[in-house]
């Protein structure tokens, strides 16, 4: 039996192992003259960890109070979130479905292994657009309706309000643990893709004073509006008071060669962090995300003496899979 808790009101469903590690890391710090702290959401305890189970807690509360027994959820043929979000269903005993787009996929490795090794019915789609995703989702959601099951289908990354409350959460875990350890926080570093983690970050420490800054690693096109938006519909979700403006979202793009195609920076990152700390990031996201911080370092942004929290927010099993 899964425990159960409300946090502002809404239901939330015990998936994760939390506060996850606050930690500063010496040797960067050293090289760097900031003082370079990791967010350890890698460490939440399913698979291989990752901020989606954060975002789950609440998604899959919400599911099963509805009476829905069945999940589906999209993304790319390595999708983290897929995995996760099939990880918790197995969790509680709920049914799922990942629809994934088939292209670039040759072998059963990474994420497409893990799933393998749960048992969990994969359709491969064969497109590069969401809306076709979203289309089939819709068809293989009304056959199951007319054989009397009750699906939900989760939106990509599950960056949706009630989702990103999961983040608004972490936020306020990394408040109190900076607290406790007794420094106060300048910048916060996270990725940004579908934008659940960001907006709920944002959110949760505009009142701490902390710039959080997203490191677009997916798309090309401008979202900085589609976060605050987020950012905004999930503080009315919580019931609190925000002065959250559009300037709040700060993004980076360091996407490189494109959406989950290793960057040279990216690998750079990766190993850098491994060498030094033997700390273990991600090619899709995190790498990208953490040579995004070294690039900004290089050029200034962080000013020496700094209090900067890294969000390691998973990915790891990609690194088998490119
Ligand atoms: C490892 C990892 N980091 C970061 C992200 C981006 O998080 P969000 O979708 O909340 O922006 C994802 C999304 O899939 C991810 O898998």
């Amino acid at each position: 039996m899964q425990q159960k808790r409300i946090c502002r009101g809404i239901e939330k469903i015990h998936l994760g192992y939390y506060p996850t590690p606050l930690t500063r890391l010496e040797n960067i710090s050293r090289e760097t003259g900031i003082n370079f702290y990791i967010k350890r959401d890698d460490l939440c305890g399913l698979v291989f960890g990752g901020n989606k189970v954060r975002k789950l807690e609440y998604l899959l509360a919400h599911a099963k109070a509805h009476g829905f027994d069945t999940i589906l959820t999209a993304g790319g043929a390595q999708s983290n979130h897929a995995v996760l979000t099939a990880a918790c269903c197995r969790k509680l005993g709920l049914d799922v479905l990942l629809l994934l787009k088939k292209r670039g996929v040759t072998e059963t490795r990474g994420n497409l292994l893990l799933a393998q090794l749960m048992n969990i019915p994969v359709r491969f789609i064969d497109t590069d657009r969401y809306a076709d995703v979203y289309a089939e989702a819709e068809t293989i959601m009304e056959a199951m309706r007319a054989e009397g099951k009750h699906p939900w289908l989760i939106p990509v990354g599950g960056s949706i309000p009630l989702g990103a409350l999961g983040y608004l959460d972490a936020a306020e875990e990394i408040a109190a643990q900076a607290e406790e350890a007794g420094f106060s926080i300048h910048h916060i570093v996270c990725c940004s893709g579908s934008g659940g983690t960001h907006a709920g970050l944002i959110l949760g420490t505009k009142k701490l004073g902390a710039r959080v800054t997203g490191i677009v690693v997916s798309v090309e096109e401008d979202f900085q509006a589609e976060i605050y938006n987020l950012a905004l519909e999930t503080a009315k979700l919580a019931g609190i008071e925000t002065d959250l403006v559009l300037d709040d979202v700060v993004l980076k793009a360091y996407i490189g060669p494109g959406y989950a195609q290793p960057s040279e920076e990216g690998a750079a990152a990766i190993r850098f962090m491994a060498e030094k700390e033997g700390i273990f990031l991600d090619p899709v996201y995190t790498g990208k995300t953490f040579a995004g911080f070294l690039d900004l370092f290089s050029k200034g942004y962080f000013a020496p003496g700094e209090n900067v929290v890294f969000v390691h927010t998973g990915g790891g099993p990609a690194l088998f899979a490119l």
